[in-house]
């Protein structure tokens, strides 16, 4: 087998066999397929897609290049979730207490940032000592004594993928569907779940900005999850503004705190009951969706969802105290309202630029080497629908560096469109598959 032969079929719209699929992944991620012959086979794809059973034997083969997580050593069955990443989306931090609090085990391997979107293992870090760096015995240990670990991606998990991804991101070649579906879903499948439940974006802050879109890619996930024999549902939802009200990390993990104890802000909480209930139904926790809303509700109402929250921080080696008492988190020292440049409605917020103005404050990475500042953000006032008068603070701006927050604030001030009339409120779950 030659890969001169596998780019010209998929460049003449081919269809590729198991085999062809196969040899190209494994000589690739054991460097004997050199980067333009990736890149090029990449493009080809790019211009010519996959067909479904294309797409399934590439997302097996990423998965199965490097490590496959066995959590056979976890009773019960294992819910794992995967957002496709968004700006504010500070989900997991939440649902993953939550869920584990109603019985089910969680064992998460999460990322950190990319690019505009948030990531987990951040976040999480703005815990003073916190670490996701445990081996694999320990992040299991950890879920059988405490019903819940997160620990950062292992450099061994879906290697192919990372190489891959990568390549594509220097290549133009990563808003395809089958690459970003098998992309996502080889690390799912790696990770070892019983089941998985998606939260697939759609919107300005996603990568899938249309709906059509976004619906095809989470039909995929689902398709191949369920091939694999994994349980798969998921749920669309709207990132055409940020979730909840805050951007940044630690003032997410307050906001994320503020929800378990049942004052987070409606949108966020209903998309964490949203995906909680699937969690729940998946794991075999509830039969039907008001038993499993009634038991989530029931743990946030009686504190057992916080408890978890902080029995999760402590076992990996975080101060708890910061769960009862955010005031521990990290905080910034220039703290001010950004006003409103005129009074109306605020018709839509480009996601992506409050994205874009966190990472200016430090808030994300420019380069894989930056540092990131965990105390920076933005807590939304406004959000699209909601009346604003001129000179009413927009938002609050968090920020170390006078210069920065400036330059921030002038571009956050034009993410906002504020018009004369009252828009349709936006609906957050566009559906569930
Ligand atoms: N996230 C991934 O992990 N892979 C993609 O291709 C896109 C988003």
């Amino acid at each position: 087998m030659r890969m001169y032969d596998i780019i010209m079929k998929k460049r003449n719209g081919g269809e590729l066999s198991r085999e062809e699929i196969r040899f190209f992944i494994e000589r690739y991620t054991l460097g004997e397929i050199p980067e333009y012959q990736a890149s090029a086979l990449m493009m080809a794809v790019y211009f010519q897609k996959m067909t479904q059973r294309e797409t399934f034997e590439l997302t097996m083969a990423m998965a199965e290049s490097g490590d496959m997580l066995d959590l056979s050593g976890i009773a019960g069955v294992k819910v794992d979730k995967h957002s496709t990443g968004g700006v504010g989306d500070k989900t997991s931090l939440a649902l993953a207490p939550l869920v584990a609090a109603c019985g089910i085990p969680v064992a998460k391997m999460s990322g950190r940032g990319l690019g505009h979107t948030g990531g987990t293992i951040d976040k999480l870090e703005s815990f003073p000592g916190f670490t996701t760096s445990l081996t694999t015995k320990q992040f299991i240990e950890n879920v059988n004594r405490v019903g819940i670990a997160i620990m950062g991606q292992t450099a061994d998990l879906a290697p192919a993928d990372k190489k891959l991804y990568a390549l594509r991101d220097v290549t133009a070649t990563v808003d395809n569907l089958s690459l970003i579906a098998s992309s996502i879903m080889s690390k799912k499948l790696a990770a070892g779940a019983d089941a998985i439940v998606l939260d697939v974006k759609t919107g300005s802050g996603a990568f899938m900005k249309s709906e059509e879109d976004a619906f095809a890619l989470a039909r995929e996930m689902v398709r191949i999850g369920r091939s694999a024999g994994r349980n798969t549902i998921a749920v669309v939802s709207d990132m055409n503004q940020p979730l909840g009200r805050t951007v940044g990390n630690a003032l997410e993990v307050r906001e994320a705190v503020e929800t378990l104890r049942g004052e987070g802000p409606e949108d966020f909480q209903e998309l964490v009951l949203t995906l909680g209930v699937q969690m729940l139904l998946a794991g075999g926790i509830a039969k039907e969706e008001k038993e499993a809303r009634d038991n989530l509700e029931k743990a946030i109402a009686d504190g057992a969802a916080l408890r978890k929250m902080a029995e999760f921080i402590e076992a990996q080696g975080g101060d708890p105290g910061a769960v009862y008492d955010t005031e521990k988190l990290p905080a910034a020292k220039l703290v001010r309202p950004i006003p409103a440049p005129r009074s109306g409605y605020v018709k839509q917020i480009a996601c992506d630029e409050v994205g874009i103005c966190s990472m200016m404050l430090g808030g994300g990475r420019e380069t894989k080497e930056d540092e990131i500042d965990l105390s920076v953000g933005f807590e939304l006032r406004k959000k699209v629908g909601d009346r604003v008068e001129k000179g009413e603070p927009l938002a609050i701006l968090h920020a170390n560096d006078q210069a920065k927050a400036e330059e921030a604030e002038k571009r956050f001030v034009r993410a906002y469109l504020i018009g004369e009339e009252e828009p349709e409120p936006p609906i957050l779950i566009k559906g569930v598959i």
